[in-house]
């Protein structure tokens, strides 16, 4: 069973990142799943101008990735564009594709709704999340809820390709959304995603991961006032971290009163440096070794790329394109 997934490099993984996808990512590696995952910058094209920038996150993201655990003996990581045939499947699966069912899509519908100017990268977007979810046989793709809508998309254009050409060449996938976590909120409530600017960064600098904890936006409640555990964005957090018990207790705390949001944000803090603590330091020694990093890219690029090769040979064949044979 092939689980593959993949994250935009747009910055370092948030807490949102990690407990909507990232975590599952490496709970499926060690159920033993044959795992793809991959750094989205073809993607990020379409939202970062800036190349350094655009490098630098990709390389971040890798780091991520190693720092919480992927181990590249089991799991196969590599930049999106470093397989370009992804390019040329999308451009395939384009011809078999509605323009009714990309016009559906959140991404882009958002957008236009709001009458925003858009590119045609961003209208294709859908399409590339296809072509990198089919070109690898994959099985399931473990995202957060936001994604599911294009992986539903991804299964449409699978079927209707199948069906068109009448062939089994390309396997339907399955979304894995963990409901527990399927929107992890960000520090003003809304979803925490980088667009957003409320997220908390799993590996950012112990200062400004106290400044993003200690801004979690939180109502005006008095401290001597007992408080609902449930409508607070710090305890929404603290779950996420805690067991059980921890959980009973701090919402004995709110409903008693004489406890401050502050004091709650600091409970936050310490359990948020405890739970990622091995990870960080890991990811700072890795930093150190980019050699290392470099080797796991080119070694994963290769499998997946002779991977998308063969696949890329047989669409070509049924579709009677023969550009593979001469
Ligand atoms: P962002 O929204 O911050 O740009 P990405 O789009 O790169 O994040 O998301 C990478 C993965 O993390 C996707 O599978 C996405 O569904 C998941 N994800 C992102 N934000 C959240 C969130 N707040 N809660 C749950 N999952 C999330
Ligand atoms: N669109 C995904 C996101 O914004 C990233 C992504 C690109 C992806 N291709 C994918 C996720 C294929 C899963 C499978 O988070």
């Amino acid at each position: 069973m092939r689980s593959l997934s993949g994250i935009k490099p747009t910055g370092t993984l948030h807490i949102g990142n990690y407990f909507g996808a990232a975590k599952q990512f490496e709970e499926l590696q060690k159920k033993g799943y044959d795992c793809f995952y991959f750094v989205a910058d073809y993607h990020t094209l379409n939202t970062c101008p800036d190349p350094n920038e655009l490098t630098e996150n990709s390389w971040n993201i890798v780091l991520d990735y190693l720092a919480f655990g992927l181990d590249p003996e089991k799991s196969t990581m590599f930049l999106q564009s470093q397989v370009p045939e992804v390019v040329e499947l999308a451009f395939i699966l384009g011809n078999v594709t509605p323009m009714g069912l990309m016009q559906r899509a959140h991404s882009y519908k958002e957008k236009t709704d709001k009458g925003e100017l858009i590119n045609v990268g961003l209208f294709y977007y859908p399409l590339l999340m296809a072509a990198d979810i089919l070109l690898y046989d994959s099985d399931v793709v473990p995202v957060g809820q936001d994604q599911k809508q294009h992986v539903e998309i991804a299964r449409d254009i699978a079927v209707k390709f199948n069906m068109q050409y009448n062939t089994e060449v390309f396997k339907i996938p399955e979304p894995l959304i963990r409901e527990d976590v399927a929107v992890v909120p960000g520090t003003d409530g809304r979803k925490m995603s980088k667009s957003y600017g409320n997220t908390i960064e799993m590996f950012a600098s112990d200062k400004e991961l106290k400044k993003q904890v200690m801004g979690i936006v939180t109502d005006s409640t008095p401290l001597e006032e007992p408080k609902d555990p449930d409508k607070c964005n710090v305890f929404a957090l603290y779950k996420l971290f805690a067991t059980p018990q921890e959980q009973a207790l701090m919402k004995e705390k709110y409903r008693a009163g004489g406890y401050g949001y502050g004091t709650a944000k600091k409970e936050l803090l310490e359990k948020l440096m405890q739970f990622f603590k091995p990870m960080r330091e890991k990811r700072e020694e890795l930093d150190k070794n980019r050699y290392y990093v470099e080797r796991v890219l080119r070694e994963g690029a290769q499998r997946a790329r002779s991977a998308a090769v063969e696949k890329i040979k047989k669409v070509k064949k049924v579709t009677g394109l023969v550009g593979n044979i001469y």
